[in-house]
């Protein structure tokens, strides 16, 4: 089985790319973001204190997080956009910090993933460093704060969530901030790798499987779809945590 992990700041577009490489390559796609904040609405509704953490971990045995296409189930309800939210995007980075609901998290991804057919594609923090150390594809997407905001705020829009972009930018700045503090062995993340493709075109070396066509899918949809947000990203492919190179580095925080 082919597994992709895809790895990027909040709002580079991680989702949005796993998608359509998904339905390119006939894979399945596993949101791991979704359960995170489907266990965060459990802890919500269940009026559970998000920061005593003994007390979240205690109630994992409660919960039962499904997957039926695009949607996702806490305890056979539908709560595809109710975790959307502001309550628990605001709560879930407290909530997805602790080791149990980690550990609970990364078993039930690998279990998913077990059972797709073709291949599978996941995107997180994780995936790529302590999910699927071994994935035959690592993706590293950033985007430049401007594109993030702008992102952030359509979806912020289609939600009915009133905030300027100004607003996001703080938003996304701050999670960015609790994002790299709360980084340890749990959710190391993805480091910027190897080749590159970006709004301008393709750039290939030493790349696996699979990566034309991606890459392939990458350029059609941006030059389509993404247009209104052409400077959105650099993707960086990689194959390991550790190899960034200095120029990739010095690209990427160019872009920033
Ligand atoms: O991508 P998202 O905004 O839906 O993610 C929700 C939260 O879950 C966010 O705080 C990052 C966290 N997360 C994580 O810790 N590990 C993952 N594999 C995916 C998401």
């Amino acid at each position: 089985m082919y597994i992709i992990a895809i790895d990027g700041p909040a709002a580079s577009g991680k989702s949005t790319v796993a998608k359509l490489i998904a339905k390119q390559l006939g894979f399945s796609y596993l949101d791991t973001g979704a359960m995170y904040r489907a266990y965060t609405l459990y802890v919500i509704e269940h009026n559970i204190d998000p920061y005593n953490e003994e007390l979240v971990n205690k109630n994992l045995i409660n919960i039962n997080i499904s997957f039926d296409k695009t949607d996702i189930y806490l305890n056979s309800i539908n709560v595809t956009s109710r975790i959307r939210e502001d309550d628990v995007t605001k709560l879930v980075s407290i909530v997805c910090a602790y080791k149990k609901v980690r550990e609970y998290m990364v078993k039930l991804q690998r279990e998913i993933a077990s059972t797709s057919e073709n291949g599978v594609i996941l995107d997180g923090r994780d995936i790529g460093t302590v999910v699927f150390p071994n994935a035959n594809l690592k993706i590293y997407l950033v985007a430049s704060n401007e594109a993030r905001a702008k992102r952030r705020k359509i979806d912020n829009d289609k939600l009915g969530i009133i905030c300027s972009e100004e607003e996001v930018l703080k938003e996304l700045i701050r999670r960015d901030e609790i994002d790299s503090q709360l980084k340890s062995e749990l959710m190391t993340s993805l480091q910027p790798a190897f080749a590159r493709i970006s709004a301008m075109g393709v750039r290939y070396s030493a790349l696996p499987a699979h990566t034309k066509e991606i890459a392939d899918a990458l350029n059609e949809e941006m030059s389509d779809k993404w247009s209104g947000l052409r400077g959105i990203s650099v993707v960086s492919f990689g194959l390991s945590s550790a190899t960034a190179s200095e120029e990739d580095e010095k690209m990427i925080k160019e872009l920033q």
